[in-house]
Order: C-alpha cells, then structure tokens, then sequence
C-alpha cells in the first residue's frame, strides 16, 4: 500500500436551517475555501494509529473510547468496504473549517476519512454511500439530524434538501457571492436543536407556523437562484429568514451584530448559517470588488473571528 490523501469541503446552509429538521426544504452549498484532509501512510505493523492535532489526539484505533467519533466512521466504513481487519497505518486528520461554527466540520472530517479509506483500498464508494456513512455517525453526535450537512459534503454540489427525500441538485446559472463571518463562538448544534425542540415540544403549532414560513422562504429562494434573477430579492429572503431565526430563539446578539454591519456595508441580504446561537453569518453581496472589500472590512472592524468569500457556482 502507498500512501494516499482525500479531503471534503465545508458547507454552508443558505435558507431552512433548523425548520429543515422539521421537514421543510433547505438550500445549502459547499465551500472549497475551507476543507478536511485525511492521510494514510503506511507502516510495517501496529494497526491503525489516529493522528488528529486540530482536535489533540493521537491514539491507536483499539484503544479509543468507544463513543469517538472518528474510531465510528473508521469503523463503519471498513465493515462498508468489507475489511474486518485494521490496516497499518497511520491516519492523520486536519481541518481548516472551524469547529463548532456551522460550517460542516464534523461531516467534512466524516467524509474525508471515508473516502482516504475507500482510496486506500481501491474500491470508491459514491457520494451517496459516502453520504449516508457520516449520516450514521451525525446520528450519533447531533441526535436528529436532518442530513443536509453529509448531503451536501459527500455530493459537493448545491442541494435542495428535504430530510428523507432523494437529494436534489441546485441549478446556479448565475453565479452569486457571500461573504462568511465568523463570530468565534462555538455553539454546539446538538444544544441548539434540542433546546429548540424543547420549545416546539411546549407550542407546536406556533414553531409549526414559523417553520413552515421558512420553508416558503426556501422554495421561493430556489426558484431565485434556479432562474438566475437579480439578487436583490434573495437578499430580502435572507433577512425575512433570519428574522424568523430571531422568533425561534436560535439566534445571538454576537450573530446579529455581524448581520447588521454587514447590511450596512452594503450587503444585499444576511442572516446566521447552521445551528446558530454562535458560528457563522452569511451575507449576500454584489460581486464587485470595492463591496468585498467594504463588507470584509466593516466584518473585520466589528470583531469577526474570521471572514471569508466565496462564490456560489454549480
Ligand atoms: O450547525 P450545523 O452546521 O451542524 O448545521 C445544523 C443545521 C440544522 O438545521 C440546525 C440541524 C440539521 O440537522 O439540519
């Protein structure tokens, strides 16, 4: 065996997070800015040894603790590839996608490990199979997941996404740019998730009500971006969701201050992206590099973590 690499991309959620785990439809795309590497180097005997220094760890696969959630994907995608024996290697796993930011690292690490290890053996595994070996763990970690974040890393396209559904692909015939900011808290998804549904718990039909607003939201927005129109009303839609975000308690004056500077810069549209509570903004901007350069700056002014730019293609 020689050595091999594989990585997967981070991820954005544009519209429907949170109702998307009520069974509304959401739109996410990848981001190639930021991505999970994970390497395999042979070795002439010890079994596997895990090497993750973003995370501070570094153990043999048979002495991790059994809810780890690397020693999980390993071991599910070697039962998937049919290698009931653990290969002479070292893994070492890295990552620029921030932790606990919405932006896919734990599905992006999932991915990347799945497909080193399909290299490895020389047997590929699809996107879809790929998708629903980090679901299995995503199930492990967030408690109910709607799947959208190993959907849209294992097919590293823009996806219109109903939890359960087959996936759909988003068509963009005209290109659009974010902007990315990061307020450097980390909010765990799982928390947010399950205190909002502790809250639908106790009003059902009013976060049934503003669940399927957002959903609306996400529809109209496909059909935006799928007719490549002007921006103008996709930004609009941004804001209506995140104020709905706001009404459903996931939301944080840190994610708000960033939204607001960055529509006063000139964005055309922002609101929070993932669990929320901390992580990451999105704002929407015309492509033009004297508004990049105002929205990054006024990003960076109010105390952004990070800030970056992507464009949305297909
Ligand atoms: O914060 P992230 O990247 O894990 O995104 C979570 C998206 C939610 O809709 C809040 C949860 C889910 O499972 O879809």
């Amino acid at each position: 065996m020689s050595s091999c690499q594989a990585v997967a991309p981070g991820k954005i959620i544009l519209f429907g997070e949170h109702a998307v785990v009520y069974g509304r439809p959401a739109i996410a795309v990848p981001v190639s800015q930021v991505q999970a590497t994970a390497n395999l180097h042979p070795v002439a005997a010890g079994g596997l040894r895990v090497v993750a220094p973003d995370l501070k760890r570094d153990y043999r696969l048979t002495d991790a603790a059994p809810d780890d959630a690397l020693s999980q994907i390993i071991r599910l995608t070697l039962v998937r590839l049919g290698q009931p024996v653990l290969p002479n290697a070292v893994l070492t796993v890295s990552s620029t996608i921030p932790l606990g930011r919405g932006l896919g690292s734990g599905a992006a690490i999932s991915a990347a490990i799945c497909r080193v290890l399909a290299r490895w053996y020389d047997q590929p595994l699809a996107p879809a199979e790929v998708s629903s070996l980090v679901y299995e763990v995503e199930k492990l970690y967030h408690g109910t997941p709607s799947g959208i974040d190993n959907t849209v890393i294992a097919y590293e396209q823009p996806v219109y996404f109903i939890k359960g559904r087959p996936i759909e692909r988003l068509v963009v015939p005209r290109p659009f740019t974010l902007v990315v900011g990061d307020t450097g808290i980390v909010a765990p998804t799982h928390q947010v998730v399950g205190d909002l549904r502790r809250r639908w718990e106790g009003e059902r039909e009013r976060y049934e009500a503003y669940f399927g607003q957002i959903g609306a939201i996400a529809v109209r927005a496909r059909t935006l971006i799928e007719h490549g129109v002007d921006s103008t009303e996709l930004g609009r839609l941004m804001n209506d969701n995140q104020a709905l975000l706001e009404e459903v308690g996931v939301s944080s004056p840190a994610l708000e201050r960033l939204i607001a500077v960055a529509r006063q810069a000139g964005a055309l549209g922002a609101k929070l992206s993932g669990a929320g509570r901390g992580g990451n903004m999105i704002a929407l901007i015309e492509p033009q590099p004297e508004v990049v350069q105002a929205v990054t700056t006024a990003l960076e002014q109010a105390g952004a973590a990070g800030v970056l730019v992507t464009e949305v293609t297909a």
